[in-house]
């Protein structure tokens, strides 16, 4: 029933996180990217990840270092052929993820399951791209992963019994709560979270506020862990975009706009947190 050796394609905050959760359970961990760069980056996040755990006295050095030796980085995915699971956390883009699940087509076992971490995208849509579509399911990871309980699962409309099913059991395998929402888009986490997100983008660009007053309102008045631009920042100004774009077009309405600065943000290449520059600066 459990996976032997899980594949993740995409090495950037979501996919080395998945990858750091199946290799700390004890799973072996193949880690794809375009590069071999962009692989070593991710292994290297996810060594200092766990180096937070162990300066917590939460993990053991001892257990930290087999985790990563658990971890192979591979760039060609025809590597990912001995894999029983295969989860996708690239760009959140239609186009480049169909195209990453065309080329997969023949690469993997017949009874090997695909999984997207996508975090708006029809699964059913994704589905159609692949050479399964009875074998592919949503596993919507939160982000960091290392910490966050929640994984939504997403059934598209070929998803098989056995396949929910053990997308199920091991989303608890690494400690998970697994929950099932539809198959529409942004799920039900992405359609809550990101409207309120891109509100607060359009507060900043109507002046309503300075973000920093925009997330501290939202932390010590709703008790948010973090406020909604900081957020932003974590998550990536570039895929809160991609989100809303997804919400806006899908569900055509438009209370799902794109906030104009979230936009121009994006264009200036001031994606948060992994460029160095959204709302905040960081070193
Ligand atoms: N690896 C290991 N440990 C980590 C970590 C990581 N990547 N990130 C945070 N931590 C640990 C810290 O070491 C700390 O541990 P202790 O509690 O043992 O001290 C703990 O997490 C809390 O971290 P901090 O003290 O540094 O900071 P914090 O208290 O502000 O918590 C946070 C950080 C967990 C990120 C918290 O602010 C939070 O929960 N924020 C909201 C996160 C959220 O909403 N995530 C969902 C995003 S949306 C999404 O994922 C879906 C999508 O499709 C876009
Ligand atoms: P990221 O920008 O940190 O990383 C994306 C990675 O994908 C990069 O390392 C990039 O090199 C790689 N990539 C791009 N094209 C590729 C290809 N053709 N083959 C292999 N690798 C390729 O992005 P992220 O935040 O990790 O998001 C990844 C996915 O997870 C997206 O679908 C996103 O919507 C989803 N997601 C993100 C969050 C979040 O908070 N950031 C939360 C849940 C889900």
């Amino acid at each position: 029933m459990g996976f032997k050796r899980v594949g993740v394609i995409g090495a950037g905050q979501m996919g080395a996180g998945i990858a750091q959760v199946f290799a700390v359970q004890g799973t072996a961990v193949k880690l794809a990217d375009v590069s071999a760069d962009a692989v070593k980056a991710g292994i290297a996040g996810i060594a200092k990840s766990l180096s937070r755990f162990v300066a917590k006295e939460k993990m053991t050095q001892a257990d930290a270092d087999a985790a990563v030796a658990r971890i192979e980085g591979v760039s060609d995915l025809k590597a990912l052929a001995n894999c029983d699971l295969v989860i996708e956390a690239i760009v959140e883009d239609l186009g480049i993820k169909r195209k990453v699940f065309g080329s997969l087509a023949g690469v993997l076992a017949d009874d090997a399951i695909l999984a997207s971490n996508t975090s708006s995208i029809s699964i059913t849509e994704l589905a159609a791209a692949t050479d399964r579509p009875d074998r592919f399911i949503g596993m919507h990871f939160m982000n960091p992963v290392p910490i966050m309980k929640l994984v939504e699962i997403i059934r598209g409309l070929a998803t098989s019994d056995e396949t929910y099913a053990r997308i199920h059991a091991a989303t608890e395998a690494v400690g998970k709560v697994p929950v099932v929402a539809n198959d529409y888009p942004g799920f039900v986490s992405n359609r809550i979270l990101m409207p309120m997100i891109n509100e607060a983008v359009t507060c900043v660009m109507e002046g309503v506020a300075e973000p920093t007053a925009i997330d501290e309102i939202m932390k010590l008045g709703m008790n948010h862990p973090m406020g909604p631009l900081a957020l932003a920042d974590l998550i990536g100004l570039d895929t809160c975009l991609a989100i809303m774009e997804v919400l806006h077009r899908d569900l055509g309405d438009s209370k799902y706009r794109p906030s104009p600065l979230l936009r121009k943000m994006v264009a200036a290449g001031y994606y948060g947190r992994k460029s160095g520059r959204g709302f905040y600066t960081y070193g």
